[in-house]
């Protein structure tokens, strides 16, 4: 038997019939790209937050989602507002995704963004955009899941940063 089964077997701590750590290493041998969610609701400063979450939906009507932790500092602003904007990072730009999952340090600052229709801050230095008004938000468990219709959106040429298994990766052409 491969050793990740083995391990999923032998951890049976909650219900499910497995531990959270070797939940949490199956799910991270599924590589992704790394967003910064965005948003400026009233009464709120503007913030970003790293996620990997997000994910494309349909094509028509444009729809877009990602999942918020029930226990992240930003909540407050995310539940408050009806928009968000996704910025896709670039290879280059795992400083900005460091800083943005740091905690106590979400604020942007005024020249790394502009708005276009939601007011939700488009990250003018990234590979693409997303603009988007809230569609639903849905109970995901531990989690909120964020349906976004997109209403404006841009890329650009240029690699994307990538994440697996925990760390910061380079994609190989
Ligand atoms: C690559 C990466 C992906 C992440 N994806 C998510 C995500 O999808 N949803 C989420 O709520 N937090 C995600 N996080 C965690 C948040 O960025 C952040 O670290 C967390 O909310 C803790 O910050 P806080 O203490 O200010 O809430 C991710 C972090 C990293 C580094």
């Amino acid at each position: 038997m491969e050793l990740g089964r083995l391990d999923a077997k032998i951890n049976l701590k909650d219900s499910a019939g497995f531990s959270a750590r070797s939940f949490r290493d199956a799910l991270g041998c599924f590589a992704t790209g790394v967003v910064v969610v965005t948003t400026h609701p009233d009464g709120y400063k503007p913030i970003g937050l790293t996620v990997n979450s997000f994910a494309s939906v349909s094509l028509d009507p444009p729809l877009v989602l990602w999942s918020l932790d029930r226990g992240a500092d930003t909540q407050g602003p995310f539940l408050a507002s009806d928009h968000f904007a996704i910025n896709v990072l670039r290879a280059d730009q795992e400083a900005l995704s460091v800083r943005l999952s740091t905690r106590g340090s979400h604020g942007l600052h005024d020249d790394e963004y502009e708005t276009w229709e939601t007011g939700a801050p488009i990250l003018t230095n990234t590979l693409a955009q997303f603009d988007c008004e809230v569609q639903e938000r849905i109970d995901g468990g531990d989690h909120v899941i964020f349906l976004g219709r997109v209403k404006r959106m841009a890329s650009r040429e240029g690699e994307p940063l990538v994440f697996a298994r925990g760390k910061y990766r380079e994609l190989k052409s």
